[in-house]
């Protein structure tokens, strides 16, 4: 279960605005991320893909931006946070693909290409580069390489048909950065472990609160209404800050997703990820102190999963006291006079992630109506991608 504690907000009370409307106006832009949840044909392949395939020592993402950052979130929250199986390549730095190839074996390694336009000039490098690794190392493409991409013909599906791989589709409806529940997502959570169908579940439920016409009970219509009040009243900055060292990486997709989708015709809210109790040594001084821009977004868990007791005076546990310094942050800044809203989880775990996700591109879609954007195009990088590849030609 998800809660939103609107209190410190300063707004105290979501303003009257016509949700039904802003629905309607988001079923007009006939995105798919809320529906591609019910792809159960996609569910069963990747099933089938990960039953055949389960001897891997290491699993091996190729992409970028929107086509890594659920990826990495999912591995983050969900998997071991010191054993690894799963490297995503979300940059094309040497060094990484050095040292990524004195740790894996060819042999035991499963490459995942994923990119919807299949034109991405650092993932097809990526994909010309260890295409031809496996090949010199003597073994076949297609027992080591798998592709998620577009449907339509685009560079890499091409190549990847003539070389008959596993594809994946993306579907056409569902961008980048909203993605994390397809194929883009979901293959390398299968791969490593991740009950991906208590994911999709959870996913669903979050749909259902994302839907509801009830702005009483809808959480992302709340969340992006306290996002874009404050907004107008220039609080133009947005913190991210989980307190669970497995959430971290949550923090880095969410700030892809409000970056890219809000930072449109000269609007946009500046996001910031951060991490509790870590962060309370390193940012506190500035969001307590500085200037007042910044709504803080606290995201606590009930059930850490864990707990151990500390021997020491204070006779608590390593769990409590992470709670404690929570709430002590957030009174400070309601001392301050600093905007920040709480939302509670039960637990980190597939459910709760499924349920986070839809509650955060929920409330970008609502915000993108509320800014009057599409929060669903990105020409900014577009121009980038474009301008790279003239130079690439020149
Ligand atoms: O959200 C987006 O659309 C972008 O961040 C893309 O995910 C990113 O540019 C990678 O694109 P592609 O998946 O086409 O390689």
């Amino acid at each position: 279960m998800i809660e939103l504690d609107l209190l410190n907000s300063t707004l105290k009370e979501i303003e009257e605005e016509n949700l039904n409307e802003l629905l309607e106006k988001i079923h007009a832009r006939k995105q798919g991320f809320y529906y591609t949840i019910d792809d159960e044909p996609v569910v069963e392949k990747i099933n089938e893909f990960a039953e055949k395939n389960s001897d891997f020592e290491h699993i091996v993402v190729c992409g970028i931006g929107g086509s890594a950052l659920g990826a990495i979130c999912l591995q983050q929250s969900l998997g071991h946070l010191y054993r690894n199986k799963l490297f995503v390549l979300d940059n094309i730095d040497p060094v990484m693909i050095k040292e990524l190839e004195e740790v894996i074996d060819y042999s035991k390694t499963l490459f995942i290409v994923i990119t919807k336009s299949g034109g991405t000039v650092e993932t097809l490098s990526q994909y010309d580069y260890f295409s031809k690794k496996i090949k010199e190392n003597g073994y076949e493409l297609s027992d080591h390489m798998v592709v998620v991409t577009g449907p339509q013909s685009n560079p890499l599906r091409d190549e990847a048909e003539k070389e008959d791989l596993v594809i994946f589709d993306v579907p056409e409806n569902v961008g980048g950065r909203f993605s994390v529940l397809t194929a883009v997502g979901l293959l390398p959570a299968k791969l490593i472990g991740i009950d991906i169908e208590k994911l999709l579940k959870g996913a669903k439920v979050g749909r259902d609160n994302f839907l509801s016409p009830d702005s009483a009970i809808n959480l992302p219509f709340q969340l992006a209404k306290t996002q874009f009040d404050l907004n107008q009243k220039g609080i133009t900055m947005n913190v991210l800050m989980p307190y669970a060292q497995k959430l971290i990486k949550f923090a880095d997709w969410w700030r892809q997703l409000l970056a890219e989708s809000i930072g449109k015709e000269r609007k946009g809210i500046t996001p910031i990820n951060a991490l509790g109790v870590t962060d309370q040594h390193s940012q506190l001084q500035l969001y307590n102190d500085g200037p007042n821009d910044k709504l803080i977004i606290f995201l606590e868990i009930k059930n850490l999963g864990a707990e151990i007791a500390i021997d020491s005076p204070y006779k608590t546990t390593f769990g409590e006291l992470l709670q404690i310094e929570k709430n002590a942050t957030a009174s400070s800044l309601t001392k301050n006079g600093r905007p920040n809203i709480t939302i509670s989880v039960d637990s980190v775990s597939e459910e709760a992630l499924g349920q986070l996700f839809l509650l955060f591109e929920g409330a970008t879609a609502f915000l993108g109506e509320l800014m009057g954007i599409n929060a669903f195009d990105q020409p900014g990088v577009e121009l980038s991608k474009k301008l790279t590849k003239e130079a690439l030609l020149k």
